[in-house]
C-alpha cells in the first residue's frame, strides 16, 4: 500500500517537474508584457539614431530586424480570455477584433519598412512607426 502511494506520488512530482519547462503554457499576459518590453528596447536606441545622437551602425539594422520579428508575432500576442487579470489590454481588443487587426497591420507594415530603411529614409520611418505604437495604445490600452 505504502508502495503504491509512494510510486503515485512520484509519477505526480515528474509531471510537477515537466510543467515550468513547458514555455507553451506561459501566462499569456506576462508573455505579452515581456515583448512589448522588447520593442521599447529597440525602439530606444532606434529613436537616439533618428535624433541623431547615435550613430547609424550594424546594431540600428538589428534593432530593426529585431522590431520586425516582434511586430510579426504581435497578432499572435492576445489570445482570448487574455483580457482577464493583471493587464493593461482593453476590452475593445476582441469587441473590435477588425479594427484592432487594423492597428496590428499598420504596425507591421512600419516596422517592415523600417526594417527595409537606409540611413536616409531611418529616421522619417522611426517616427512614423512611433506613431503605430502610439494610436494603438490610445485606443486599445488602458493608462
Ligand atoms: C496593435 C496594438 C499595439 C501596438 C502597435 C503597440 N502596442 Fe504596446 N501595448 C499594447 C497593449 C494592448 C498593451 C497592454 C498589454 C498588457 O498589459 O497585457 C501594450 C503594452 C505595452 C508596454 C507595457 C508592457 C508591460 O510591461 O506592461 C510597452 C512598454 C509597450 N506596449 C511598448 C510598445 C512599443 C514601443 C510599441 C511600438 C514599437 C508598441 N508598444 C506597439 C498594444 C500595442
Amino acid at each position: 500500500m505504502f508502495a503504491k502511494t509512494l510510486h503515485a506520488a512520484l509519477t505526480a512530482c515528474a509531471l510537477c517537474v515537466a510543467v515550468p519547462a513547458m514555455a507553451a503554457d506561459e501566462n499569456p499576459i506576462d508573455a505579452r508584457k515581456g515583448l512589448f518590453q522588447g520593442m521599447k528596447t529597440h525602439m530606444g536606441p532606434m529613436v537616439a539614431v533618428a535624433k541623431g545622437e547615435m550613430a547609424f551602425s550594424e546594431d540600428t539594422r538589428n534593432h530593426a530586424a529585431g522590431m520586425l520579428a516582434l511586430a510579426n508575432m504581435t497578432a499572435g500576442l492576445f489570445p482570448a480570455g487574455s483580457g482577464e487579470g493583471k493587464t493593461g489590454a482593453k476590452a475593445n481588443i476582441w469587441s473590435d477584433a477588425e479594427g484592432f487587426a487594423k492597428a496590428v497591420e499598420a504596425f507591421r507594415q512600419a516596422a517592415a519598412k523600417l526594417a527595409a530603411a537606409d540611413e536616409i529614409a531611418f529616421a522619417p520611418a522611426v517616427m512614423e512607426l512611433g506613431k503605430t505604437c502610439k494610436s494603438c495604445h490610445e485606443d486599445y490600452r488602458r493608462k
